[in-house]
Order: C-alpha cells, then sequence, then structure tokens
C-alpha cells in the first residue's frame, strides 16, 4: 500500500473534522483521555505548517500527527498521534513520527522534543528516533500542557502525585544529548511536498 507521508498545509484542511473524530473515536476504545482539539485548532496547525500527514495513493486520510511549542519554544511535543485503524501495522506510524520529529528538529534545533504516552508502539518508535524515557518534572512545566490531562480518567493519578508521574511514560530527546548516529539518521529522511492536483 502506498501511502505519502508529508508537512499538512492548507490542501489538508478539509481532512481536519475526520482527523478529530478519529482520535476522539480511538481514545474511547483505548479507555484513555486526550487534550480535545477541535478541527479549527487541526486546521491552524496545517496553516502554520507544524503538522504531518499522510494520504494514500487513493487521496484518503491515514494518519496524522502535530507539533506543539511550550516555554517559549523550549520545549516541543508531537502530539495527536493517529493512524486510521484500517492502516495500522504498515508502519505508517513510524514515518509519520520520524516526519514529526525531523520537523521539529528542523524548526525548533534546541529544543527539547518530548511526549507521554501509553503506546507500546510509539514508546518503541520514539527510542529509535532517540527519546529516552524521562521523569515528568524533566518535561515541560507549563501549566496549559498538563491541562490537557484533565480529560484524562486517569487524571486523579496525576493530581495525587503533585504532577510527578501517571499512567502514562514521560519520554524525552534533549538535542544537547544527541549522538553522532542520531544526526547520521536525520539525514537520510526525506518528507515529500504533494504537488499541486
Ligand atoms: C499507536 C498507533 C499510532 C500505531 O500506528 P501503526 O501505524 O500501526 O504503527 P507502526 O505500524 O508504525 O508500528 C510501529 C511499531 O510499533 C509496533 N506496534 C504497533 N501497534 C502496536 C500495539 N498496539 N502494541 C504494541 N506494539 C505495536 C509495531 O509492531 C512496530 O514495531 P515493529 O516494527 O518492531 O514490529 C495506532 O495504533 C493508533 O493510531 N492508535 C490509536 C491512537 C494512539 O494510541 N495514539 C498514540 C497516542 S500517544
Amino acid at each position: 500500500m502506498d501511502f505519502l507521508v508529508c508537512v499538512a498545509d492548507e490542501r489538508h484542511e478539509h481532512f481536519a473534522e475526520e482527523i478529530v473524530e478519529t482520535i476522539f473515536l480511538a481514545a474511547q476504545q483505548r479507555g484513555t483521555g486526550i487534550a480535545r482539539r477541535t478541527p479549527e485548532y487541526v486546521q491552524s496547525k496545517m496553516r502554520e505548517g507544524k503538522a504531518i500527514i499522510a494520504v494514500t495513493s487513493a487521496g484518503t486520510f491515514a494518519g496524522f500527527c502535530y507539533i506543539e511549542t511550550w516555554e517559549h519554544g523550549r520545549y516541543v511535543a508531537n502530539s495527536g498521534l493517529i493512524v486510521k485503524p484500517e492502516f495500522r501495522k504498515h508502519n505508517l506510524a513510524r514515518h509519520i513520527k520520524r516526519a514529526a520529529f525531523d520537523l521539529s528538529r528542523s524548526r525548533y534545533p534546541d529544543a527539547k522534543i518530548f511526549g507521554i504516552t501509553t503506546s507500546a508502539a510509539v514508546m518503541k518508535i520514539n527510542s529509535e528516533l532517540g527519546y529516552r524515557p524521562a521523569h515528568f518534572l524533566d518535561l515541560t512545566q507549563d501549566e496549559d500542557f498538563w491541562n490537557g490531562c484533565c480529560s484524562c480518567p486517569n487524571h486523579d493519578i496525576l493530581e495525587r502525585t503533585s504532577r510527578k508521574m501517571c499512567l502514562c511514560t514521560g519520554m524525552l530527546f534533549d538535542p544537547s544529548e544527541e549522538t553522532s548516529s542520531t544526526v547520521a539518521a536525520l539525514v537520510h529522511i526525506d518528507i515529500p511536498i504533494p504537488q499541486q492536483p
């Protein structure tokens, strides 16, 4: 199956509704909470060039992820990763996460890149990209980021631990700890930009 993975732009805005719905349904199925995003928010990310989208060669939406900055660009989070159920297990999440990682590195080369997740697939992909498990106190302390956890059914755990730990694992890529092998991996990644129809 052929997919095009690229930086999203205005041409992909019509997918926003489907993206938000797919993320919401997946969270319901997994029993996890998410920082619920509106289609307008997803569209703004596309216009800002801060989202990665995957579409099939037939033009069907297949996957998505966006980047957000915290503490004035000191931290970047790759959030909202979703692959439509029928396209899973094709390495698509791996390609989307790599593209989001490259986008983050090129736009915010000095930022620490982080995420919190319960997903085994995401932990595996993040590790491949050079993230390591990190204490929540090493992640951004921006209130707005953590407020995104309020809709999670496990939020009481986060509150009880004064935001030090929860069921999610924190993962962090620190550019100051970058190894040469990570740099070598970066230069081989190509993000194709689709042609105008
Ligand atoms: C998690 C998700 C994005 C993975 O997408 P995907 O395209 O199927 O993942 P990939 O095919 O790129 O798989 C990457 C690796 O993760 C593994 N993996 C995929 N799904 C997995 C799962 N449910 N459990 C354990 N490992 C899994 C794959 O086997 C692969 O490793 P391998 O190459 O060593 O075998 C997708 O299942 C999804 O959208 N889930 C719902 C939303 C979600 O959980 N988002 C993450 C929020 S942090």
